[in-house]
């Protein structure tokens, strides 16, 4: 392995900006900024002040009311559409886009701080929590307006599962308006049948163009976004982060903070339930406008028991839909469900694996006893690497690697399981 220790280490080298990380050249040639908090988990496995680095170069970016950014511009970029002359934001001091993307920035943050070879992770750590605590306290206010409990995304690319069919109805009522003539760049980098339809494209711009005449305002997107979907998957990356959080905040002994994170907790607690669908028997997107479910089984379905649910028929309902997914493709775990519908094995979030969403489910299913589960996951991700290389993304039926290649943290999820 310590080839593939090598080339993973050396993917990080190379995509590194001088402080920030690419996820891949070409089609990401930005600051992302999920893609950026696992770079630092990957980082931190041998070279711990370079992983506080990128997270704090990602903070830089944080708007005044509280929201880190899905992507930082730091530069203009021909090669990626839609750049910052699109987005018309003026959230923060860096050009970025408008909304933000899953928050797993508190969850590695107290990583690094439990696995600190340095001495210096507590400073570090002392001066990221209050801009964790406003991020959080962000994400509540404008994604939760109406306290159910549930996190809601605002676009399909807030979610970080751009194509994901849990987004298709909700999408679709999005009506079409306010765009410009543009061309996507894209699919000049990656193969178009792995990307997103045009008719997606048309709808994330016009959502866009909708909460650029709000001016970015949070308070009026939550009202008026024509897109408002309560999403498992950042709802559970949140919850879990929320937790890891309080653990900082008592490690830190900042007690306030750690009183409020409580209350935070159990409200999300409570407000998972309005995800579960109990025909399905896993926890679904819920769209706020219309209060309609959806009906498939996500990969993000799984990261309840990452959140910290422990009820047992969750477990079990889980471990039911493991083994017959297993039974269906090679490789765990497909992003949707490969009995559903709308699953397509190497269309992005439609049914292709993704190794950062391997590593989070893994951890949920070992911290539930699960040991098995875990360990398939785990080997599944290193066999993918192997016979396919550092990809975005992967065919949970061929094992073929997709999306674009050199991924970051792809390579730094290797790097975590590795070490
Ligand atoms: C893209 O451009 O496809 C990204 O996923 C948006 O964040």
């Amino acid at each position: 392995h310590s080839d593939l220790d090598k080339q993973a280490r050396s993917i990080l080298i190379e995509n590194d900006q001088g402080g920030y990380t690419i996820p891949t050249r070409g089609l990401y040639p930005y600051q992302w900024n999920w893609d950026s908090v696992f770079v630092a988990l990957g980082f931190s496995t041998f070279d711990q002040d370079r992983a506080w680095q990128e997270i704090e170069m990602l903070f830089e970016g944080q708007w005044r009311d509280g929201m880190v950014p899905h992507i930082l511009f730091r530069k203009d970029d021909p090669s990626y559409f839609p750049g910052p002359s699109v987005w018309g934001t003026d959230g923060g001091a860096i050009p970025s886009s408008g909304h933000s993307q899953p928050p797993v920035a508190a969850s590695v943050v107290n990583s690094l701080v439990e696995n600190d070879r340095t001495g210096r992770a507590p400073e570090h750590a002392a001066a990221l929590l209050p801009k964790l605590m406003a991020w959080h306290r962000w994400y509540l206010s404008y994604r939760d307006p109406d306290k159910l409990g549930v996190i809601a995304v605002i676009h399909p690319w807030e979610s970080g599962r751009d194509n994901l069919p849990d987004w298709d109805e909700a999408l679709r009522a999005v009506e079409v308006r306010d765009i410009e003539p543009y061309e996507r760049k894209d699919t000049s980098h990656v193969d178009p049948a792995m990307r997103p339809h045009k008719e997606d494209y048309d709808r994330y711009l016009s959502i866009v163009a909708a909460c650029r005449k709000v001016g970015w305002d949070p308070a009026k997107v939550a009202q008026t976004c024509p897109f408002f979907v309560a999403d498992p998957g950042v709802t559970f990356i949140f919850l879990r982060a929320c937790r890891d959080l309080l653990a900082l905040a008592e490690r830190l002994e900042a007690q306030d903070e750690a009183r409020e994170i409580r209350t935070w907790i159990a409200r999300m607690e409570k407000g998972t339930r309005v995800l579960w669908n109990s025909t399905v028997k896993a926890h679904v997107a819920l769209d706020e406008r219309t209060g309609r479910q959806t009906d498939g089984v996500s990969s993000a379905s799984f990261l309840a028991l990452y959140a910290g649910l422990r009820d047992a028929d969750i477990l079990s309902a889980l471990q039911a839909h493991f083994d017959r997914i297993a039974a269906r493709v090679r490789y765990m775990m497909p992003s949707y469900d490969p009995d559903h519908r709308s699953y397509e094995p190497l269309r992005y979030w439609r049914g292709p694996v993704w190794a950062m969403i391997n590593y989070m489910i893994a951890k949920g299913f070992a911290e539930a006893g699960d040991e098995a589960r875990a360990e398939r996951l785990r080997a599944d991700t290193a066999d993918l690497i192997e016979t396919s290389g550092f990809a975005e993304y992967f065919s949970p039926e061929t094992g073929a690697g997709a999306g674009g290649g050199s991924f970051s943290w792809t390579s730094a999820i290797w790097l975590a399981w590795a070490s």
